[in-house]
């Protein structure tokens, strides 16, 4: 194929993906136009071969007349991938630097942002309860994805994941062991159900939806990457509305506030483990 019609192909495509996104906004509100293009574009690809269609403009018609593939779309759009105390140093310095100063507060709000299947949720309930913080906390868990959603209501594991969850609990300075928290059977982990009785799961999105509580504590990991520029900044205008005077902001080890507009309103707290702190005043 001549360099030049390779060109005009993928300026078609280029085409048809801004339209198969703006149709998959108008129709069902998830907004996925503000997302790194060239992942989108390598999971849609994948998504148009899995629904056999030869084009996205192909993808769109069947988006747009048939609601019930939605969900599907949705598990290739987003992705969901999680462990339990993944990086376990993050987890180490919200036990030693951050719990600290939640200590001094008589109730708190942590806002699990991007929450996927709810490893990141029971990592964070399971050290708020050793650090005697768990029953003065509200915890939202929150993800556009409501089948990622439903699986972080039920608390259940494969259990061939249980021993690496079990070392990360061990580096991030566990006190108790991880076994004390979930039962075994028929090649599963059930997480006790105690661990969510202080937690609202819910459907919201860092692109379209506003803030809904004054938090302490945010931990948005491994989510904003999927994000360009804007929408990054838009879902840190959010971070920064909803933390409380001198609340903590925990990002991924891949992501930071370097280049974000509302850098400023922030100061590192934990550099290596992209802790931040929201600033008097802002
Ligand atoms: C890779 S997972 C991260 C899970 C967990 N935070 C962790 O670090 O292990 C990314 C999650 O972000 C969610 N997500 C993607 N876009 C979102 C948006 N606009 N608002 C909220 N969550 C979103 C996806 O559905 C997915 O569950």
């Amino acid at each position: 194929m001549p360099a030049s019609a390779a060109t005009s192909l993928g300026k078609t495509e280029d085409i048809e993906i801004r339209l198969l996104l703006d149709a998959i906004y108008l129709k069902y509100h998830y907004d996925f136009r503000g997302y790194a293009m060239a992942s989108v574009k390598r999971r849609l690809n994948q998504a148009r071969e899995h629904f056999n269609c030869r084009s996205f403009s192909m993808l769109q018609d069947q988006v747009l007349h048939e609601p019930a593939l939605l969900p599907d779309l949705l598990r290739y759009l987003t992705v969901q991938v999680s462990e339990m105390f993944r990086d376990p140093l993050y987890f180490r310095a919200i036990r030693e630097k951050v719990v600290p100063h939640l200590r001094t507060y008589p109730s708190l709000k942590v806002w699990i942002a991007g929450c996927s299947t709810g490893e990141e949720l029971y990592s964070m309930a399971i050290l708020f309860r050793e650090e005697g913080l768990f029953d003065r906390t509200l915890f939202y868990a929150t993800d556009i994805n409501g089948d990622a959603l439903r699986k972080a209501e039920t608390g259940v594991y494969d259990l061939d994941r249980i021993k690496l969850f079990t070392e990360n609990h061990r580096l991030s300075g566990g006190k108790t062991s991880l076994s004390d928290y979930y039962v075994a059977a028929y090649g599963a982990a059930s997480f006790d159900k105690g661990l969510r009785k202080n937690t609202v799961f819910s459907d919201h999105s860092l692109a379209t939806d506003a803030v809904f509580a004054e938090t302490q504590l945010i931990s948005c990991r491994n989510v904003l990457i999927y994000f360009n520029k804007d929408l990054q900044d838009r879902a840190v205008g959010l971070f920064s509305q909803s933390l409380a005077r001198k609340g903590f902001l925990g990002l991924g080890a891949k992501e930071s506030l370097r280049f974000s507009e509302h850098a400023e309103r922030f100061a590192e707290f934990a550099r290596d483990e992209r802790i931040y702190q929201k600033r008097d005043g802002s």
